[in-house]
Order: structure tokens, then sequence, then C-alpha cells
């Protein structure tokens, strides 16, 4: 009697292990596949990023004022990633405005204009 009630929990026990190292296999399956979906189909593979596209925008037509030291009357810093991906709102709607465009000697032209849109909708990516 005993060891038919062994018996039962040790086969209990089996099936336990069984059926969840079984469904643990499955998930990371599953996982992986996903994963690998992701890598074939990468919906963007050219993102735009701060450190590849937005900094020498900045560099080039922003910081001789908006500079780690602000001049001539630039009301903040556009040097690090935090201080343009944190006003980015208002970045795309100066550098979009004709009429009181930044930089303030005129709109850049419409590729630049483009990507800043773009790096937003790509999620404003450090790298
Ligand atoms: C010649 C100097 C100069 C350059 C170059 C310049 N700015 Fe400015 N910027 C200013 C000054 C002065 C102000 C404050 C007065 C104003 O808002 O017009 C300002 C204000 C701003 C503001 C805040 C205004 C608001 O409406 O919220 C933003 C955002 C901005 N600049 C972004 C930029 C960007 C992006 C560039 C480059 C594409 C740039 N600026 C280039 C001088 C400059």
């Amino acid at each position: 009697m005993k060891s038919t009630k062994l018996i039962y929990a040790l086969a209990l026990c089996l099936i336990i292990f069984n059926c969840s190292s079984d469904s643990n296999d499955d998930l990371q399956e599953e996982q992986e596949e996903q994963e690998e979906q992701q890598e074939e189909m990468d919906p963007n593979p050219t993102a735009i990023t701060y450190n590849a596209d937005i900094r020498s925008i900045m560099t080039n037509n922003c910081n001789q004022c908006h500079g780690s030291t602000t001049t001539n009357g630039a009301p903040f810093s556009l040097t690090t990633y935090s201080q343009v991906s944190g006003r980015i709102d208002r970045i795309i709607a100066r550098t979009n405005n004709a009429s009181n465009p930044m930089p303030r000697a005129g709109l850049m032209s419409i590729e630049l204009r483009d990507m800043i849109k773009q790096w937003k909708d790509d999620g404003l990516l450090e790298e």
C-alpha cells in the first residue's frame, strides 16, 4: 500500500516536471522564432539616430548660438542628446516656421528638416 502511493507520487512528479519543462522549451522556442523574424524583417534598419544624424545638424546649424555656452541671446544649449530630444516639439515647430525660423537666418533644407521629424517618428534613438 505504501509503495503504491509512492509510485503514484513519483509518477505525478514526473508528469508535472515533464509538462512544465516542455512548456518552457516551447516558450523559449517561440521567443527565439519571434526574435529571428524580427531580425529578418526589421521595419526600419536605417532609423535616424542622434549620434549618426542629428548631432551634426545641430553642430552645423544651431550650436553657434545654442552652444554649450549660449550666445546671441539663445535661451538654451542644444549640444547633448537630452537637451535636443527633450525639446523636440519646439525644435520641429521652429525649424519649420518660415516666418520665425530656426536657425534665424532662414529655413534649412527640407531634407534636414524632414530628418529631424523622422528622428521623432523613429523614437528619438540616441544611437
Ligand atoms: C543666430 C543664433 C541662433 C541660431 C543659429 C539658432 N538659434 Fe534657436 N534661438 C536663438 C534665439 C536668440 C532664440 C530666442 C528667441 C526666439 O525664440 O526667437 C532661440 C530660440 C530657439 C528655440 C525656442 C523657441 C520656441 O519657440 O520655443 C528653439 C526650439 C530653437 N531656438 C531651436 C533652434 C534650432 C533647432 C536651431 C538650429 C536648427 C537654432 N535654434 C539655431 C538663436 C539662434
